[in-house]
C-alpha cells in the first residue's frame, strides 16, 4: 500500500476534525488540524491587542507573522492532538466563542493564508496525513490521493457545537451559535483567497444522518480503494 494524502474539507462543525482525526489513528497516519492553526494565529491577534469589536489590525498581525510559531504536540493519553503557540499548549483557548468569532476576519488574510499554507504543505513533505479544512483539497494539496467534501445543514452542525461547547463547561445559547455557524459559512465561502469550495475530484460526504461508526466505514472504504 502506498502512502497518500488525504484532504477533508467542508463546512465549520461538520464533524470533519473528529471523522480526520480518528481516521489517521485507525490507518496510523498524521493528523494535521489546519483550522487550529488560524485558531492560533487568532488568539495571537487576541492576546496583543490586534482585535476589537470584531475587526483585525492586519496590517499589525502581518508584522507579527514570524513572531507566530505553530506546532502540534502527537495525541497523548487524552487521544486529542494538541496546538502549540510559540511552544504553549492553547488547545483550550483557541475553542472558546471569542476565538470562533474573530477566525474568519483572520482567516481572509492573503498573508496569513500563504504562510500557514506553506507551512501545511512541509506537513505533507512525506504524505501518509490526514488534514482537515476549507482548502486543502483546492489549494494546499490539490494532487491529493484522496479528497473528501463534508457536508451537513447548519441546525445539525450548530447543534453538535452547542452540544461540544457545553460539555467543555461553556454557557452557550443555540441561537448565537447558529449565528456563528452560518456567518462563518458565508465569510469562508465568499473570500477572495482560496474560498471554500468543492474540489472537482472530492467525494461529498453529507453526514445529517450518519453515525460516527458509518462515517469510519465509509472513510475505510474510500481510503482502501485510494491507497492501493
Ligand atoms: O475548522 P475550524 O472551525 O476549526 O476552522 C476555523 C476557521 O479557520 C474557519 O472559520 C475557517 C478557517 N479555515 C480556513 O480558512 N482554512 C482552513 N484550511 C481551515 C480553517
Amino acid at each position: 500500500m502506498k502512502k497518500i494524502i488525504i484532504a477533508i474539507d467542508g463546512y465549520s462543525s461538520s464533524g470533519k476534525s473528529t471523522m480526520a482525526r480518528d481516521l489517521a489513528r485507525r490507518i496510523g497516519y498524521v493528523y494535521v488540524d489546519s483550522g487550529a492553526m488560524y485558531r492560533a494565529v487568532t488568539l495571537y491577534a487576541l492576546r496583543h491587542g490586534m482585535a476589537a469589536d470584531g475587526k483585525v489590525d492586519e496590517s499589525a498581525l502581518i508584522a507579527a507573522l514570524p513572531e507566530i510559531g505553530i506546532s502540534f504536540q502527537p495525541a497523548g493519553a487524552d487521544g486529542v492532538q494538541h496546538t502549540l503557540l510559540n511552544g504553549e499548549d492553547v488547545e483550550r483557548e483557541i475553542r472558546t466563542m471569542e476565538v470562533s468569532n474573530l477566525v474568519s476576519p483572520v482567516a481572509v488574510i492573503p498573508e496569513v493564508r500563504h504562510r500557514l499554507v506553506a507551512l501545511q504543505r512541509e506537513f505533507g513533505n512525506e504524505r501518509g496525513i490526514v488534514m482537515d479544512g476549507r482548502d486543502i483539497g483546492t489549494t494546499v494539496f490539490p494532487d491529493a490521493e484522496m479528497k473528501v467534501f463534508v457536508d451537513a445543514s447548519p441546525e445539525v452542525r450548530a447543534e453538535r457545537r452547542v452540544k461540544e461547547l457545553r460539555e467543555k463547561g461553556e454557557n452557550v445559547d443555540y441561537a448565537a451559535v447558529l449565528a456563528n455557524v452560518k456567518e462563518r459559512d458565508y465569510i469562508d465561502s465568499h473570500r477572495k483567497e482560496s474560498p471554500l469550495t468543492q474540489a472537482e475530484d472530492a467525494v461529498v460526504l453529507n453526514n445529517d444522518n450518519m453515525t460516527i461508526p458509518e462515517q469510519m466505514e465509509w472513510l475505510l472504504d474510500l481510503f482502501k480503494k485510494r491507497s492501493c
